[in-house]
């Protein structure tokens, strides 16, 4: 299981100490808000360059943003190694996915939890990654909707059926008893955030969801 502790529920006023924390995790996952899409506002792509001057860690960035197509290039050329954008932004995500990819960026996509998986049927076959929100996107510290199971389930059947090879993330409201669940429908990536950080020991949060 790939484990991508959530930046978002970091210390921003000392995020190298936060980052250390979290760096027997494979990937970082990075939350971005714009105040639009979702009511919070979160950070911007000089953080993500930032971080990726801390550290070799694969830095997953989530675009919970309005208009992702604007953003892109500075979130690619910032150092994301994917970057996920939510079907719900985009009139043509074709498009979009292949403009992430241009920048030699791995490319995903994200559905909110009102959104079922058939949406983005048609698209599976090009991302590199799918984010299955099991929260309503927007803040850290929500509970784990199980509506997520199904939608895992979906994609690791129709990954398989189709020969495939995106990865399935899960986000939002993981802990020790719903990462279990995520694991046994098929999820490869479980992202963390308040689980992990809000925690004396984070090393051993991540090791115990691996
Ligand atoms: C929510 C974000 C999540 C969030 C997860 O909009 O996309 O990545 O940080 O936080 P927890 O693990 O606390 O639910
Ligand atoms: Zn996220």
């Amino acid at each position: 299981m790939i484990i991508a502790p959530s930046i978002l529920s970091a210390d921003f006023g000392n995020l190298e100490k936060s980052l250390r924390r979290v760096k027997s995790a494979e990937w970082l996952h990075v939350d971005v808000m714009d105040g639009h899409f979702v009511p919070n506002i979160s950070i911007g792509p000089l953080v993500v360059k930032g971080v990726k001057a801390l550290t070799n860690q694969v830095l997953d960035t989530h675009l919970m943003i309005t208009d992702p197509f604007k953003y892109t290039e500075a979130f690619a050329k910032a150092g994301s190694s994917y970057i996920t954008f939510h079907i719900e932004t985009v009139d043509n995500p074709v498009k979009l996915i292949e403009y992430i990819k241009s920048f030699n960026v791995k490319a995903g996509i994200s559905i909110k939890p009102g959104t079922p998986v058939l949406e983005i049927k048609e698209l599976l076959e090009l991302v590199d990654q799918v984010l299955v929100m099991s929260v309503e996107p927007g803040f850290g510290g929500q509970s784990f909707l199980e509506s997520a199971i199904t939608k895992i389930k979906e994609l690791n059947r129709l990954r398989s059926v189709n020969n495939y090879s995106y990865l399935i993330s899960v986000d939002g409201g993981i802990n020790e008893t719903t990462s279990k669940l995520c694991k046994d429908a098929g999820a490869d990536v479980l992202v963390a955030g308040s689980y992990v950080f809000n925690s004396e020991n984070a090393k051993q949060r991540i090791d115990s969801l691996k």
